[in-house]
């Protein structure tokens, strides 16, 4: 067996010989840092999943239609395909639990990936590309969940469109006909689905591929950094597969690709076990209303996106309206994410690991990560629900609501302005960084 892969790499390699230095660049010589911990595993789980969601979405694809015509009483044809996927197409029940499952995990392992970034200082120079290429790819795939949330065309699916649409009818001049372009028509409609569904299946994936090998690439440039946040390349050279190599770096391939399906593994079991006995996650990965068919004169009782936007819709939804426009709120929501982008200005610190950095990083980013489960609950209306429990049914709930989101919206920002202020004006005392990484053997 060996040898027939060697004489077909043999085969390959005369007639296209460029392939096996990239191969070697990216795998066999690229040597990763021997010290990568459980915060490394979710860069190729992100892989992983991303691949899940290309696989299970052609498949879907297959028995998908994107019309919103009625095929019976109040039922469009697309919500009658997702039933038609769910109830007669061979598999067609595990196909879209996959993908509607896949797409609440994608969030979960890029969140934890984005949090080990800050973890680590991963974001810092020479890694500030790979960074940016990360957020480009968050936007992308935000994106991409909020167009494929539609396709169904349920009640959730229909409002949320519109809710998000109008987002953009707040700004000034054009608002008002950007939101009537951007759905085709004056309500989420026909048009508004086919050009989701268009966008969904070929221009986003598109465009997320291309981001994810730039980024990679760009990773592979500068190489990987690690939990001792030490710059392999600027130790010691020379290890047991190549004297110019960095001593403290391991071939990632065959030893982190090994390694890599540990991790696979373990994602793999929970991921099933998500799929086959919780595919709704009791209605945070598949919400309850969007089980009811799209009804543009019927609005769920609470309109909320999905988990991973929570966070997200609790700013908009904190920041209040002045000069009788609510552009404060989507601006700020937007601007929760821009901040992220400029991370890597804002924090001027010299030490990357948050093992060496000052006390008050450590404190700082616990905040920050608290903020963010908060605001999620804010937004998921599960403060709503928690606080006339609490604090009994006379209670003014929207203003204790208002009251905690606005704390931890604060909270959330000052998070920025607090990393630049402690790195600009040293205040950061931070531990001495060891010359190597802290695992020799
Ligand atoms: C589809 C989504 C994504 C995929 C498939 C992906 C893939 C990867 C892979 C395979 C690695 C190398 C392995 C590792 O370090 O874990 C990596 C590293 C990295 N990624 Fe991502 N990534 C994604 C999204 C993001 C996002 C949203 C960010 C943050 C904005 C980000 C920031 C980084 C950084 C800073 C590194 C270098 C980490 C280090 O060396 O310590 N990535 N990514």
């Amino acid at each position: 067996m060996a040898s027939v892969f060697t004489n077909i790499g043999n085969w390959v390699n005369e007639r296209a010989p460029g392939l096996m230095p990239v191969y070697r660049k990216h795998m066999t010589e690229y040597y990763a840092p021997k010290n990568f911990n459980f915060w490394y595993y979710f860069g190729v789980l992100a892989l992983v999943v991303l691949v899940n969601q290309l696989l299970t979405g052609i498949f879907l694809t297959m028995n998908y239609k994107p019309s919103a015509a009625e095929v019976a009483p109040g039922v469009s044809a697309a919500f009658a395909s997702v039933e038609y996927i769910m109830r007669d197409v061979s598999w067609g029940w595990l196909i879209r639990y996959m993908h509607s499952t896949g797409a609440s995990l994608f969030f979960v392992v890029v969140y934890l990936h984005m949090f080990r970034g800050l973890l680590y200082g991963s974001y810092k120079k020479p890694r500030e590309l790979v960074w940016i290429l990360g957020m480009l790819i968050f936007l992308a795939l935000m994106a991409e969940a909020f167009l494929g949330y539609v396709l169904p065309w349920g009640n959730m699916s229909f409002w949320g469109a519109k809710v998000i649409i109008s987002l953009f009818g707040t700004i000034p001049w054009i608002g008002p006909s950007l939101v009537e372009w951007i759905m085709g028509d004056y309500l989420p409609a026909d048009a508004t689905l086919n050009r989701f569904f268009a966008l969904h299946v070929i221009a986003l994936p598109l465009v997320l591929l291309l981001l994810v090998v730039l980024h990679i690439f760009a990773l592979h440039e500068v190489g990987s950094n690690n939990p001792d946040g030490v710059e392999i390349k600027k130790g010691p050279k020379g290890n047991r597969w190549s004297e110019k190599a960095p001593a403290d770096g391991i071939p990632f391939h065959p030893y982190y690709t090994l390694h890599d399906m540990v991790g696979i593994g373990f994602f793999l079991i929970i991921a099933s076990f998500i799929i086959f006995y919780a595919p709704t996650f009791g209605g945070w990965f598949l919400e309850h209303d969007n089980f009811v068919p799209a009804n543009n004169l019927a609005t769920p009782e609470h309109i909320k996106p999905v988990w991973y936007f929570t966070p997200f819709y609790a700013i908009l939804r904190m920041v209040p309206s002045f000069f009788g426009t609510a552009i404060w709120g989507v601006i700020a929501m937007f601007g929760a994410i821009v901040l992220l982008f400029l991370v890597p200005w804002l924090d001027r610190g010299t030490v990357k690991s948050v093992r060496y950095r000052g006390t008050g990083y450590k404190v700082a980013l616990g905040l920050f990560a608290l903020s963010f489960f908060m605001l999620g609950a804010v937004g998921a209306g599960v403060s709503a629900e928690m606080i006339p429990k609490i604090f009994g049914a006379d209670a003014d709930s929207t203003f204790i609501e208002n009251l905690f989101g606005r704390f931890w919206t604060i909270v959330y920002f000052a998070f920025f302005a607090f990393l630049w202020a402690y790195t600009h004006f040293g205040y950061e005392k931070t531990k001495p960084v060891p010359d190597r990484v802290t695992t020799h053997d």
